[in-house]
C-alpha cells in the first residue's frame, strides 16, 4: 500500500492518479475525505497536526508521497510522520533552490530541514526538488496573473512530470538515496508562460506586475504569518535575480522521455 499525503492538492492528486492508472494500491490521506468521495483509492482522514489520525492512515503502508504545507513554515509535520510511520520508503516533495543562500537568509530553509529530517529517519527516501510548477499561473476566470518575479525564467514544470517521477520512486527500485532536481525543458519568464497560455486559449490573459514589496504587503492582508511572508518573498528575490533559471535532465533521466513543455502542459489542460 502506497500512502499518498497533499492527495486533495496539485501534485498529489496527480501522483494519485497515476498510481492507480497503473494499478498501484494507494491510499488518499484529506483532512476532509469529502473531498475524495468516488475516487478509486483508499481515502483515509488524516491531519499531520493529529498524531492518532496519523497513526491510522500509515497503518500498512511500504511507501509514502510525503508533501508537507506547515505554516509557519516547518519540519513539524515531516517529523510527526516519520514518527508513526514504520519502514517505509519516503519520497519528500521538496523545492528547487532549497539550502540556497541569498539576501542574507537561505531560500527553502524549511525543505531543507526536512530533507535532513527524512534524511536521518532510517528510512529508504527520494528527494524530489522540483522548480516553479505550471500551474502557477492558473486564476480564477478572467483575473489576471500575478507576477512577482519580473522577467526572470524558470525551468518551469509540469506538474504531472513531477508526479511521474515521484511514482517512479515509489513504486520502482533505483531510486533510492537520490535527489532530483526536476525542471521542464525550458526557461521560461512569466509573461512568457502568459503568451504560450493566451495561444492556447484563444484570447489574451491579462498579467499583472507585483514587486516583491507590495506582494508582502497583499500577503499580510491576506492574513498570512510573517516567517511565510518572508520565505516567500526570499524565494521570489532568488529567482528575480536570475538565481533559478535552472534546467536539467532528471526528468528524463527518471522516466526515459523528456519533461513536457509548458505548451503542452496549457494544451492538455485547455486545448480542445
Ligand atoms: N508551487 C510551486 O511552484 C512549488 C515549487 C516547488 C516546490 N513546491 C512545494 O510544493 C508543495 C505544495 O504542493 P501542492 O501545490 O501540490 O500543494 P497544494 O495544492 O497547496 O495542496 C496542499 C495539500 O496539503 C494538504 N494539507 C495541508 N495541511 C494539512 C494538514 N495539516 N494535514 C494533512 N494535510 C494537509 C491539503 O490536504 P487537505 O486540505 O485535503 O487536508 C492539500 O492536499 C509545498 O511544499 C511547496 O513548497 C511548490
Amino acid at each position: 500500500m502506497i500512502l499518498v499525503t497533499g492527495a486533495t492538492g496539485t501534485i498529489g492528486s496527480e501522483v494519485l492518479r497515476q498510481l492507480l492508472a497503473a494499478g498501484h494500491p494507494a491510499r488518499a490521506m484529506t483532512r476532509d475525505p469529502a473531498r475524495l468521495a468516488g475516487t478509486a483509492a483508499e481515502v483515509v482522514r488524516g491531519d499531520f497536526d493529529d498524531p492518532d489520525s496519523l497513526a491510522r492512515a500509515v497503518d500498512g503502508v511500504e511507501a509514502v508521497f510525503l508533501l508537507t504545507v506547515a505554516r509557519p513554515p516547518s519540519t513539524r509535520h515531516d517529523e510527526a510522520l516519520l514518527k508513526v510511520v514504520g519502514d517505509a520508503t519516503i519520497v519528500k516533495l521538496s523545492g528547487i533552490g532549497a539550502g540556497e543562500e541569498f539576501d542574507g537568509g537561505t531560500v527553502g530553509y524549511w525543505n531543507l530541514a526536512a530533507e535532513q529530517v527524512v534524511k536521518a529517519s532510517g528510512r529508504r527516501w527520494t528527494i524530489l526538488r522540483p522548480s516553479s510548477f505550471a500551474t502557477n499561473v492558473l486564476t480564477a476566470d478572467g483575473r489576471p496573473v500575478i507576477n512577482p518575479t519580473g522577467a526572470a525564467q524558470q525551468g518551469v514544470i509540469d506538474p504531472a512530470d513531477i508526479a511521474a517521477v515521484a511514482v517512479q520512486a515509489l513504486t520502482r527500485p533505483g531510486h533510492d538515496g537520490q535527489t532530483y532536481t526536476l525542471t521542464g525543458p525550458e526557461l521560461l519568464s512569466v509573461p512568457q508562460q502568459v503568451v504560450q497560455l493566451s495561444e492556447v486559449l484563444g484570447r489574451v490573459v491579462p498579467v499583472v506586475d507585483v514587486e516583491p514589496a507590495e506582494l508582502a504587503r497583499q500577503l499580510t492582508e491576506y492574513g498570512e504569518d510573517p516567517a511565510s511572508i518572508e520565505a516567500m518573498i526570499r524565494g521570489v528575490g532568488f529567482a528575480r535575480a536570475g538565481r533559478n533559471a535552472v534546467l536539467t535532465d532528471d526528468v528524463e533521466r527518471v522516466l526515459g522521455r523528456p519533461a513536457g513543455s509548458f505548451a503542452d502542459w496549457a494544451r492538455r489542460q485547455f486545448g480542445d
